[in-house]
């Protein structure tokens, strides 16, 4: 499928970083996971959490050649939300190695939504050494945030190449 695939990974599915993805796939389809929507459980080592909703959104998430993870920026990383949806990718390289393996070839990216432009040093080294480990292309990162309630202008400039390889 060449539509993509948005993992969003906000403490609230209406907020500002679903915002900023909204107006990025203004102009084109895609599908979405709001994953305050789901119940996916922190890692363990003895995989006890096989039941929650997991592995049904990764099933999902393979359809896709193009994987867009949104989060906000809190307290300078990804949410917590969206690195418990990371940690539980293990299961994907561990018990459900055939799941994993299909990982391979496709595209992540990356928007993240801030207070400001500021982004700390080094935020985007979780998903581009993940997508290197998994055997998938990086393919982009836009990091926006909000001026009166508004994705900033100076963003929306950034959008127009951010979106142009995810087609
Ligand atoms: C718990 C928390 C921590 C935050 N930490 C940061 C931060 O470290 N750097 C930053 O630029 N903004 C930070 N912010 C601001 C949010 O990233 C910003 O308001 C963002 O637009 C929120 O998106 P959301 O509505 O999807 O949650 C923080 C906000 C919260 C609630």
């Amino acid at each position: 499928m060449s539509k993509p695939i948005v993992i969003l990974g906000s403490a609230r599915g209406d907020g500002n970083t679903r915002k900023l993805v909204e107006r990025t796939f203004k102009n084109q389809e895609k599908d979405l996971i709001d994953l305050t929507m789901f119940r996916v459980n922190y890692y363990t080592y003895d995989y006890r959490h096989m039941d929650d909703d997991f592995l049904f959104l990764a099933e999902k998430m393979l359809n896709y050649e193009h994987i867009v993870f949104a989060t906000p920026v809190y307290w300078y990383a990804m949410s917590a939300q969206l690195k418990t949806f990371f940690d539980r990718l293990t299961d994907l390289v561990s018990v459900k190695k055939e799941m994993g393996r299909m990982l391979k070839g496709k595209t992540m990216y990356l928007i993240s939504c801030g207070s400001d432009g500021e982004l700390p040093e080094g935020f985007e080294i979780p998903f581009q050494a993940s997508a290197t480990y998994l055997d998938m292309n990086f393919g982009g990162h836009l990091h926006g945030w909000m001026e009166q309630g508004k994705v900033a202008a100076e963003v929306q400039d950034k959008i127009t190449s951010f979106v142009q390889p995810i087609q």
